[in-house]
């Protein structure tokens, strides 16, 4: 695990301007090393880091939000013990990603602060409403998805603490995907002709969506060329997304389900299927705060944060109860035995 130390001044001395160290880490990301939270960095590097993370980080909180809402109306007991487990998950994953930024330097305070006044990103994907049960059968088998098809390549990331993050992340993302294509595989061969018509329009409703999750295309990605000169991307949003609509196809074909592209076509040439016009001003519009459900997310996280308040206190409270001497403490104990008997 890491150390989630903040104190990042060792790594941070020499600067930028230093030309051994620099030339020493460019070796070293060329040699395919990883990078440790106490190593000498480009202030661009961690700056970098710290964007991806972080917006990597509060996706995945945002994201337990719209499969959150069905988790009191799950269709069945065990469906709904999968779903709790799959939305904590969730939880665990922006927890150890939050944990992996600290060790850059910033605080979770921070972090959760830019998100809640609206200063910072998170996936576009989470802004887009659950309408039905298939939704989550559909956020599990897409969405999930292609956040594997983006993800397992991070765990070869030069920063050391993201990458051992991401081992344990994709790995859950493949039960959650497997749990969503059960879900409406269950739906497609054993349901009715109204259950298979919900999973169909589901479908409809989140795949353009998913192909936008992999960011705009590669000559309009401002971030890529340098995340990739330094190893924090390892492939490219067009790649990844063809690789994710092949996969995607073939997935689609066993469950019995057609996708919403009339373009979609089998390239003998390229060996790849080709598919139709992404609708960028919708990406860009929802990326920019003007989604179905962005007001929704960004209210249902501050409030969640403004309820946890008193928890966040009493830990505090706790803490420096624990960490106060012996005799203080016993004296304090005292107190609260005369309050409570007074
Ligand atoms: N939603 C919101 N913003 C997006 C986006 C998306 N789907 N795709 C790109 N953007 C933003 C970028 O953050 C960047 O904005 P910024 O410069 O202000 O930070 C801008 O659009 C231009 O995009 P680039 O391609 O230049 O940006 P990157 O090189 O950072 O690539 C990325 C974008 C591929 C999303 C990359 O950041 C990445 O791989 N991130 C890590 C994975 C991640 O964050 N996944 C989010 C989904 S997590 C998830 O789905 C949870 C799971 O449980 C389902």
């Amino acid at each position: 695990m890491y150390t989630q130390s903040m104190d990042t001044s060792a790594a941070e001395r020499g600067g930028p301007e230093d030309p051994g160290l620099q030339r020493r880490f460019d070796a070293r990301i060329d040699a395919g090393d990883f990078i440790e939270a106490k190593d000498w960095m480009p202030g661009d590097y961690r700056k970098t880091l710290l964007r991806q993370i972080s917006q990597h980080a509060h996706s995945e909180f945002v994201g337990m939000l719209p499969e959150g809402h069905w988790i009191a109306r799950a269709p069945t007991l065990k469906r709904k013990a999968i779903l709790l487990a799959k939305v904590q998950d969730e939880a665990g994953h922006g927890l150890y990603l939050y944990a992996a930024a600290e060790t850059l330097g910033q605080s979770r305070d921070q972090m959760l602060a830019a998100l809640h006044s609206g200063r910072a990103k998170y996936s576009s994907i989470f802004n887009y409403p659950t309408l039905s049960w298939a939704d989550v059968g559909t956020i599990g088998w897409l969405v999930d998805g292609a956040a594997i098809m983006n993800q397992v390549p991070i765990c070869r990331c030069s920063y050391g603490p993201y990458a051992r993050a991401m081992i344990r992340i994709c790995r859950e993302e493949s039960f959650h995907q497997r749990q969503g294509f059960d879900s409406l595989l269950t739906m497609m061969q054993g349901g009715s002709a109204a259950q298979r018509e919900m999973v169909q329009d589901a479908v409809n409703r989140w795949w353009w969506p998913c192909l936008m999750m992999f960011g705009p295309p590669d000559d309009q990605s401002p971030n890529s060329a340098q995340g990739m000169r330094w190893g924090i991307k390892r492939v490219s949003n067009d790649e990844l997304r063809q690789k994710f609509v092949d996969a995607a196809v073939v997935q689609a074909k066993v469950l019995g389900v057609s996708l919403p592209d009339p373009d979609l076509h089998w390239n003998e040439a390229r060996q790849h299927w080709d598919f139709g016009a992404i609708d960028w001003a919708e990406f860009w519009q929802v990326v920019g705060g003007d989604g179905p459900c962005n007001q929704e997310r960004l209210a249902a996280r501050v409030k969640a944060w403004n309820d946890g308040a008193w928890v966040r206190e009493a830990a505090l409270a706790h803490a420096r109860r624990q960490q106060a001497p012996a005799p203080a403490r016993r004296q304090q104990g005292q107190e609260d035995i005369s309050e409570v008997t007074a």
